[in-house]
């Protein structure tokens, strides 16, 4: 029985939580991010618990929290992207809602996750070398969670909220939904 709220899966720099925070002002739902609430159960940055319980830790937290939404309705939930590479997450997201896999062309992702370090798995010597292997890596992971996608590549945020707005109306057979 799956919940109906709507959640956000894709690669690091795919834009989930500006999408996220800007589909539940349209929706006038609550939105969540899992990264938000893994740093708030650890108490630490994602970067320090990585340093301190490394990425297995980090993906122990992340179930948990994930394991935690169960009982979230009417929620944006935007997740990390790392989040599909456990079956039993993969099993709990969709069971959440609809699940919209964001993505992006290698390059603009790139660019987007060069803007900060935040992200420990892509503190290597090559970082795009680095984002292309874990893309290849996921890429199946995403397509069996995903029921819908949406490339952002060449689209505004508004755009990117409107087709999932629009795509979301279609999967749970609502109205049309105003925008703005
Ligand atoms: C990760 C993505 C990050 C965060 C952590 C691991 C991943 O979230 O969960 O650094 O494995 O791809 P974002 O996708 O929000 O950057």
């Amino acid at each position: 029985m799956e919940a109906g709220n709507i959640v956000l899966i894709g690669f690091m720099g795919s834009g989930k939580s500006t999408v996220s925070r800007r589909l539940a002002r349209r929706l006038h739902w609550d939105v969540v991010d899992t990264d938000r609430l893994v740093e708030e159960q650890a108490g630490l940055g994602i970067p320090d618990i990585f340093a301190s319980v490394g990425e297995a830790g980090f993906r122990e937290l992340e179930t948990r929290v994930i394991a935690g939404l169960r009982a979230v309705r009417r929620t944006v939930v935007a997740t990390g992207g790392g989040v599909i590479l456990s079956g039993e997450n993969r099993r709990l997201l969709r069971e959440l809602g609809f699940t919209v896999w964001l993505t992006a062309s290698p390059d603009v992702l790139f660019e987007r996750v060069s803007r900060n370090s935040d992200r420990p798995l892509l503190q290597s010597a090559n970082p795009r070398e680095t984002l292309d292997r874990l893309l290849e890596e996921r890429r199946q992971r995403y397509t069996e969670v995903a029921d819908c996608v949406v490339d952002s590549t060449h689209l505004s945020h508004r755009a990117v909220v409107d087709l999932i707005t629009a795509r979301a109306g279609q999967y749970f057979g609502w109205e049309r939904v105003g925008s703005g």
